[in-house]
């Protein structure tokens, strides 16, 4: 059995699933239930300064996206940080993690960007025991109006600022939480590595509309007519957290920062896959609240039995495994040749590859042969884009098949060349540097 016990920043946990700072780690009732139900650890639901909580809206807080079969792929919410009053919230984090030595509690924060406010809470917090604070620079709603979240995630000075007070204020480990709404992803992640931070975590969510009423032509979700723009999450948002992760991992002037992954980990093939780019944990937040607490079993489960079948023994094994073969498309190997194929005896003749080929690629596949529907790829035009894979309703039906070298190209005629070539060497490229 593969050991999955994770060591992040030196904080610990049984395994490397954490639920994300939202509502399932409101309260000590669902912290508790999450760990019984086998979470590794939990960033607390961002905590506010000390007065009279913030409050929420009353009507509705969600808006969704959801594929043919209505599996949610897209969630939105206008929630703010926690609307419970702090010393009720700091009393249950001391007790739950009394409760839960094993477990990891990490407070998120959310307070003004002055120092005296990080230098209040930061003792309060430091009491509780928790291993570690996560400093919420990522709300796009609400509270980013009020100077705060997103507001302070996308300004790399401000998060360099706060992460110093912060490191200078309290011995716990400090993670910087950083937002997606930003042109680049790794100028905040070099701020919180200049500015001290001991690992970033990413992403929070989105800013984003998921849809507009057109009875009253309200954006949802509609409060007395009005919608504002909430904060997206879920499946649909796991590409764009994937390639940010990637982005810091692969960066010389932040690799070696260590990564908590967020965004869309639905399963445990999610998680291996941030992992792969570099992630040294993952949060969850979007398929708890969709599928519950249990589905971090699948996770757990999925994750042993995969790292056992490749002869993983530790998760050390996987973390930035992938990171060197993240590349720029300008060392792209373009001798590299594929063909697409279709498997007449899975194909069930529904013609969806030939119309996207057809329309909107190369005319490279047949509808018919003597008379009768049949699919089938025409060498001579296939570019290999793989657009008839993805359309495709029949898993595996069509693949993609890479020429062998020296392998005729029926589309050029040339020879499957073995040798890399990029780019920045090939002929029709008017930069390339000319050869000696
Ligand atoms: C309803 C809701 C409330 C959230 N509240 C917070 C919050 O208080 N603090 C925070 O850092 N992130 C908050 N998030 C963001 C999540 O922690 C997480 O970064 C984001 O949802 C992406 O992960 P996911 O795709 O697994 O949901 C919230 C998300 C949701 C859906
Ligand atoms: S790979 Fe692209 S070009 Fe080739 S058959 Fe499929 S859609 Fe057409
Ligand atoms: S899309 Fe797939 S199943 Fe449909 S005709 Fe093409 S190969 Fe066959």
């Amino acid at each position: 059995m593969a050991d999955i016990r994770n060591n992040f920043i030196g904080i610990k946990s049984p395994n490397p699933f954490w639920l994300a700072s939202a509502p399932p780690t409101d309260k000590a009732y669902n912290v508790e239930r999450a760990f019984e139900a086998g979470w590794g650890g939990v960033v607390w639901k961002t905590l506010g300064e000390e007065g009279p909580p913030l409050v929420n809206v009353n009507g509705p807080r969600y808006g969704a996206i959801w594929g043919a079969d209505r599996r949610l792929l897209g969630f939105n919410n206008i929630e703010l940080i926690t609307d419970r009053d702090l010393h009720v919230n700091l009393r249950e984090i001391k007790q739950v993690k009394k409760n839960w030595p094993d477990r990891a509690i990490v407070a998120s924060i959310m307070v003004p960007c002055e120092e005296a406010a990080w230098k209040a809470i930061l003792p309060l917090v430091e009491e509780t025991g928790a291993d570690g604070i996560e400093l919420n620079f990522g709300c796009p709603h609400g509270m980013s109006e009020r100077g705060m979240g997103s507001a302070v995630g996308q300004v790399p000075e401000y998060i360099e600022m706060v992460a110093r007070w912060c490191k200078a204020n309290t011995r716990m480990p400090v993670i910087v939480k950083l937002t997606p709404n930003i042109t680049d992803i790794r100028f905040p992640a070099r701020a919180a590595k200049v500015g001290g931070a001991d690992a970033v975590s990413l992403i929070n969510t989105i800013s984003s509309i998921t849809s507009v009423n057109l009875d009253n032509f309200s954006p949802e979700p509609s409060i007395d007519g009005k919608g504002s723009h909430g904060g997206y999450c879920g499946p649909a948002v796991k590409p764009i957290a994937l390639n940010m992760v990637a982005e810091i991992g692969r960066d010389p002037e932040t690799a070696g920062l260590p990564i908590s992954g967020i965004g869309g980990i639905t399963t445990w093939r999610d998680a291996a896959e941030f992992l792969a780019l570099g992630a040294g944990n993952v949060q969850v937040c979007t398929a708890a609240m969709v599928y519950g607490f249990k589905i971090v079993q699948e996770m757990i489960d999925g994750l042993n039995n995969w790292m056992d079948e490749q002869g993983h023994a530790t998760l050390d094994d996987v973390i930035g495994r992938a990171v060197p073969n993240v590349s720029d498309w300008q060392f792209l190997n373009l001798n590299y040749v594929t063909k697409a194929k279709i498997n007449q005896d899975l194909c069930i003749s529904c013609g969806r590859c030939h119309i996207v080929c057809e329309d909107t690629s190369h005319q490279a596949i047949t509808q018919e042969l003597d008379g009768k529907r049949h699919f089938e790829v025409i060498d001579e035009e296939c570019v290999g884009c793989n657009l008839c894979v993805n359309v495709c309703p029949v898993e595996n039906c069509i693949t993609m098949e890479p020429l062998a070298a020296g392998e005729l190209d029926k589309r050029t005629g040339e020879k499957a060349n073995p040798d890399y070539a990029n780019w920045t060497e090939h002929p029709n490229n008017p930069s390339r540097v000319a050869a000696e």
